[in-house]
């Protein structure tokens, strides 16, 4: 991949609650440079600004004046959350936030496809629409392409989520945001999920940002990864520097550019698949 610029944060700080005794700086002066085709992935304890991080790159609420938030070379700090949309697909970590549960398979991806797009919203499953669909549920391998008709609320949580991640995709968005999406998942449907990530991404050669609550996941897959704490981003590795290194590693890591000891266990202890459990 060619290190083109899609992303720039620059000096971007998002503090709520400001003014009184709840005031917490959930960023606190984050630059970040994503290029075009980088699979980043983020990890860092409850509470460090992950999601925050990735609410200010969908625009849900603009960073405090002065940051600027660059895409193709134009500010977009102060656009709406809907503009953000065209450029962003988005999974969320509760399946059912990302999906309507009293609507179709088919009702669903047909609303996917017209998500960042201003004119009136039609959801007719014609024909060709039907067609699109299956191809783009056949390699999931969950059979869901046989169950255009169900109801979304009808789907396991995994479904639920490998579905997300299809109608996330599905108007080919230049950046995916995955917020801890499989951790509500059993770990082999985790981990199926997770593998049907990575060939999304691959395959559409997206670039993506996923925020995990487990180490060993965010050395299994991406490019680089981001360690964020109070605020900050703490360390930052590209794919040289995170060849061959174990979660203990990173726990050093995290400990010499933090300077506290590394207190969040399940990060450490949560696995996605008891086989491959990386021995520390
Ligand atoms: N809408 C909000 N209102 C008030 N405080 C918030 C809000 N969203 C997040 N925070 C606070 O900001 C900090 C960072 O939160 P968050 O980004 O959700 O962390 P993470 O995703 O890394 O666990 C936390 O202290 C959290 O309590
Ligand atoms: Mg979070």
């Amino acid at each position: 991949m060619g290190n083109h610029s899609l992303l720039q944060l620059i000096k971007v700080n998002k503090v709520f609650c400001r003014g009184t005794i709840d005031e917490v700086t959930a960023l606190d002066q984050i630059n970040l440079d994503v290029s075009i085709g980088d699979f980043i992935t983020v990890i860092g304890s409850n509470g460090a600004g992950k999601t925050t991080l990735l609410n200010i790159i969908a625009g849900v609420y603009p960073p405090e004046r002065g940051g600027r938030i660059i895409v193709n070379g134009r500010n977009i700090a102060n656009l709406s959350e809907h503009r953000h949309a065209q450029y962003i697909g988005r999974v969320y970590q509760d399946p059912r936030t990302g999906t309507a549960a009293k609507m179709t398979i088919a009702e669903n991806l047909s609303l996917a496809i017209m998500r960042g797009q201003s004119r009136g919203i039609n959801t007719a499953i014609t024909k060709q629409r039907k067609q699109l669909f299956r191809e783009a549920l056949v390699p999931l391998g969950l059979e869901l392409e046989d169950r255009l008709t169900a109801l979304v609320g009808t789907l396991s949580g995994g479904q639920r989520q490998a579905l997300s991640l299809v109608m996330a995709t599905m108007s080919k968005p230049s950046l995916l945001l995955l917020d801890e999406h499989t951790a509500t998942l059993d770990p082999k449907t985790a981990r199926i999920v997770l593998d049907l990530t990575e060939m999304i991404i691959s395959r559409e050669k997206m670039t993506a940002i996923m925020v995990t609550h487990n180490m060993e996941l965010a050395l299994r897959y991406g490019n680089r990864l981001l360690m964020m704490h109070k605020g900050r981003i703490i360390v930052d590795l590209n794919q040289d520097q995170r060849r061959n290194l174990t979660v203990s590693n990173l726990v050093d890591a995290f400990e010499k550019a933090s300077g506290e000891q590394f207190a969040d266990d399940s990060v450490l202890l949560s696995s996605v698949d008891p086989a491959t459990k990386q021995k520390n």
